[in-house]
């Protein structure tokens, strides 16, 4: 017999309908993209976080010649906040983007990559954390958790205890 999972999601028709405190990450999101380094995509990606102590980081994506190289803007501000050396927990992550000739509903949702840093953020802090992905049009969808864009995750778990 097979299954079906449901994922919990919540959409948006503009961020501006969203609380004071997620409009403002949006809008971190949206200014982190003048951080982009995307000389090789054009594709400016941007990333917030908002912590418990009402800090938000801001991240870019940065490409390299090397494209595989390449750092999401998801990875940037998680080695930002992870930079900061304290114990502050991650509230909320928004992911916005700017490129021309793009479909303004296209949503941006994060890389599978990507999914799996947020997941072991998420899990070191011991208390999930909602993500609002973003379209150029201002349109998105919240979810309570990265569990959600990760179903069966690799979480290490699995590992043998040292
Ligand atoms: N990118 C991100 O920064 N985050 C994502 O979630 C998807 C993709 C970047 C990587 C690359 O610089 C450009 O977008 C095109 O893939």
């Amino acid at each position: 017999m097979t299954s079906h999972l449901q994922i919990p999601y919540t959409p948006f028709g503009h961020y501006s309908e969203l609380s004071p405190d997620d409009q403002a990450l949006v809008l971190a999101a949206l200014n982190a993209t003048r951080l982009s380094y995307a000389p090789y995509s054009g594709f400016r990606v941007g990333a917030a976080v908002s912590t418990t102590g009402g800090r938000i980081l801001e991240g870019a994506n940065q490409e390299n010649a090397s494209f595989s190289l390449t750092i999401c803007a998801e990875r940037t501000v998680l080695g930002i906040y992870a930079s900061l050396d304290t114990d502050e927990t991650i509230t909320a992550m928004a992911i916005a983007y700017t490129a021309d000739q793009v479909d303004p509903k296209a949503l941006l949702s994060p890389c599978g990559a990507c999914r799996q840093h947020i997941l072991e953020y998420q899990n070191r802090q011991e208390a999930p954390f909602r993500i609002l992905m973003t379209a150029p049009d201002g349109s998105g969808i919240e979810v309570a958790s990265i569990r959600e864009l990760l179903p069966f995750a690799f979480t290490g778990a699995e590992l043998p205890k040292p």
